[in-house]
């Protein structure tokens, strides 16, 4: 299986996304034309260090590298005030300079923090993602959003600041636990749906297999994932349009993060997916697409063994006020009107303005009565 290259073109901060197996054993070679000196600082968290903090220091190894590692406590947590204080301390405490590398080794968490801090540093220094989630793989490792989150709410401090390089390692994706796994898989699936419907179909002959570790299928989904998020942050870095696509399903998924208390009932990908389902149903209800479109999207999620519905969500939720009072802090709230992203069919998502409260409550109340 040979690696595979999607291209960032973001002009002076244009980088290459490589996709592959192997890539951690490989990282001397990946990483060394971009070094001043050889030695990175790496940030890293105690779980994906214990499994794979040695192959990397191997890789590099084998280019001379050497690596000072800072390894987090694991969990959501970790991406506040305090760790991220400690980490800009601890990358000058190294003498981290300004033309150094930081490496990003971990999922969205550590990607965000560490890129947050590389983004700060000496007003900024480069870093390289080397994410180890699906998660982290096909979202958040690309299109340089990094921050942390406040007291506020989530991801409320950060920056735009892209990476020199990512590193995504398929091999690292057989280490990650089934439910992991396909909590990533809901933000692969939501590519599909909200930009290309040929995508979605294969996936859907195709998930089940990636699902249980087919490396070269899995690659395959990473890559086309990487691919539409590369063109779509081409297109908007910083937001202001399309790039708010990629958000289908995450209005309805931060309510139901929020009402979860940001626990393990429900992982982010999940409440991506399901959100992505209330989506393509809020699209239906507005007449946008037939109701064959949402069964289609549900189909899929329960065909990959997810979650598909609010019913699968354990433990209590607010009622269809509560839940709407909380999508009303998303921080994509635009003048107080709720935003989403809707769909006129699988694959051709559109950003929304000014929905009906009232259609969203119903929706919500109905699925909340089938709980
Ligand atoms: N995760 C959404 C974005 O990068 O824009």
């Amino acid at each position: 299986m040979s690696l595979a290259t999607v291209h960032v073109p973001l002009g002076a901060r244009a980088y290459d996304v490589r996709i592959g197996p192997g890539l951690l054993t490989r990282a001397g070679a990946e990483i060394a034309p971009l070094l001043n000196r050889p030695r990175v600082f790496v940030v890293t968290e105690e779980r994906v260090a214990a499994l794979h903090l040695d192959t990397l220091r191997a890789g590099l190894a084998t280019e001379g590298i050497g690596l000072e590692a800072l390894v987090l406590p694991p969990g959501e947590a970790t991406k506040g005030w305090t760790q991220f204080t400690r980490t800009v301390e601890w990358l000058l405490e190294q003498k981290a300079e300004r033309k150094d590398i930081v490496v990003a080794f971990g999922g969205g968490v550590i990607g965000d923090l560490a890129g947050f801090a590389a983004a700060v540093l000496r007003r900024g220094v480069r870093f390289v993602q080397i994410p180890t989630s699906l998660l982290a793989q096909v979202d958040s490792s690309v299109g340089g959003k990094t921050g942390i989150n406040s007291v506020a709410g989530k991801n409320l401090v950060g920056a735009f600041h892209q990476p020199g390089l990512v590193l995504a390692d398929i091999t690292v994706l057989g280490t990650l636990t089934a439910r992991d796994f396909l909590a990533g898989y809901g933000e692969v699936q939501k590519y599909g749906l909200l930009g290309d419907a040929g995508f979605f179909e294969w996936l859907e002959a195709n998930g089940p297999a990636i699902a249980v570790g087919d490396d070269a299928l899995r690659l395959e989904a990473v890559r086309r994932s990487v691919q539409m998020k590369a063109d779509i942050v081409a297109r908007d870095e910083t937001e202001q349009g399309d790039r708010a696509l990629l958000n289908l399903g995450h209005t309805f998924c931060h309510a139901l993060e929020a009402a979860t208390g940001y626990s393990d009932r429900l992982l982010h990908g999940e409440g991506v997916a399901i959100g992505c389902a209330l989506a393509f149903e809020l699209s239906a209800r507005l007449g946008l697409v037939s109701q064959e479109e949402p069964s289609r999207v549900r189909e899929h999620l329960a065909a990959m063994g997810m979650k598909t519905d609010l019913a699968d969500i354990p433990g209590y939720l607010p009622d269809a006020e509560g839940l709407l009072d909380l999508m009303g802090q998303d921080k994509k709230v635009v003048d107080g009107q709720l935003r989403f992203i809707l769909a006129r069919g699988i694959g051709e998502a559109f950003v929304a303005a000014d929905i009906p409260r009232a259609v969203v409550r119903e929706l919500l109340a109905e699925a909340l009565l089938a709980r």
